[in-house]
């Protein structure tokens, strides 16, 4: 069994030489598990946007995990009454945004951070942290680890798909005066950790005076358990929190994400935004569904139900094996490389996410759409990964 790892110009991967699929496994596994990997010789950058960053028309994209429901409807009437406003220069830093925010979270306007994307937020957090060792969660949206090597962070991954599992090693990783990254629920397996188990991260941060990031971009699509950790804002100084309006409501294109903390690292993070980084049309979009909280809840009937509906079907085919999550997305380990399948899903007009860039090869993740969409992806992805 030989696995010869590689890098092309944006991600690390693995290609098989020759080997069983179980083999591989273990072989993935054992190298995984290598506790902590460096990362100063992994090539970074983002491989994946979707069905219109690969140039794709006419498809429908399960690969990235936005609300089912797409947009609320009444944003779109509120977007023809604000376009001709989009001569005039947008509101510079968001305030009035960063007010409706707060709001809705039922925090003070001045831990609100809104930026272009929870992505932007994630590359002024690795600004301010320039030259810090920075701990990260992996495998993790690959940003990070793009953004800490752009500020010349000392970068360290710590392997974990189960951070409830390997909390005391997380811990025991901490670098002093740094900063920690961990994604609840994490991405791209979708397993909720509880509340409690990030909050021992948070309290061994504040000891090390690390600052500690939870990216929370997928928990408000988590339906059920309530694992946030936006109580212990105000209470710890070294907590940050990510979320993005990209995935909650649907405006994925339109990109607004925020970072919430209390006013002190605030001030710091703040110090690296751009002005003017959302448009009018799109803080206009976020304040409009920010009036509608009940489309995340109308969007859980339909995870609760669609999650176990996919799980159930898919894990009757010996091709493949879903992984359960808590989250709307779920990834699902196939016996053919996963670029395979993407492959031969795209022939029939369906896009799904290739796990290699999260040094998963044999993995893809899936999102959830509404039931009859669900049911054709269901189909297509048993004839696909049938061996
Ligand atoms: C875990 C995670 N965090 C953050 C982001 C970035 O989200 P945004 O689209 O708001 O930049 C992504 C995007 O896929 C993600 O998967």
């Amino acid at each position: 069994m030989v696995i010869k790892k590689s890098f092309n110009n944006s991600t690390l991967f693995y290609s098989i030489v020759s080997a069983p699929v179980q083999c591989l496994y273990s072989a993935m596994r054992n190298y995984l598990k290598a506790d902590t990997i460096r990362t100063q010789h992994i090539m970074t950058g983002t491989t994946h946007g979707g069905a219109r960053s690969m140039g794709l028309e006419d498809i429908t994209d399960y690969s990235t995990s936005v609300n089912p429901l797409g947009m609320h409807h009444t944003i779109y009437n509120t977007l023809r009454d604000v376009l001709d406003q989009s001569t005039e220069y947008p509101d510079i830093y968001n305030t009035s945004l960063e007010q409706d925010i707060s709001k809705y979270l039922g925090i003070k306007p001045e831990y609100v951070t809104a930026t272009n994307g929870a992505t932007d937020t994630i590359y002024n957090i690795c600004r301010h942290m320039t030259q810090k060792p920075v701990l990260i969660q992996f495998p993790i949206f690959g940003e990070y680890v793009t953004a800490a090597k752009l500020y010349n962070c000392n970068t360290i991954l710590q392997q974990t798909d189960n951070i409830t599992r390997d909390k005391d090693k997380f811990i025991q990783a901490i670098p002093q005066d740094g900063c920690v990254f961990v994604c609840n629920p994490s991405a791209p397996t979708g397993r909720l950790a509880c509340h409690s188990t990030i909050h021992d991260i948070i309290k061994a941060g504040k000891d090390a005076n690390c600052t500690v990031v939870v990216d929370e971009c997928f928990i408000e699509l988590t339906p059920d358990r309530d694992e946030s950790v936006l109580k212990y804002v105000k209470r710890y100084a070294n907590l940050v929190i990510i979320r993005t309006m990209t995935k909650s409501f649907g405006l994925a294109g339109l990109r607004v994400g925020y970072c919430i903390a209390n006013d002190t690292i605030t001030k710091g993070i703040r110090q690296y935004r751009i002005p003017w980084c959302i448009g009018t049309v799109a803080q206009t979009a976020a304040k409009e569904a920010l009036k509608h909280p009940e489309h995340i809840t109308d969007a859980h009937q339909i995870i609760r139900t669609q999650m176990p509906f996919m799980y159930n079907i898919l894990s009757e085919s010996p091709y493949m094996e879903p992984i359960r999550s808590d989250a709307n997305y779920m990834v699902i380990r196939t016996k053919q490389l996963a670029t395979t399948i993407q492959n031969k899903l795209l022939k029939r007009k369906i896009l799904v996410r290739d796990c290699t860039s999260f040094g998963m090869p044999y993995h893809i993740r899936i999102s959830t759409k509404t039931h009859d969409k669900n049911k054709i992806l269901c189909e297509q992805l048993i004839e696909s990964c049938r061996v």
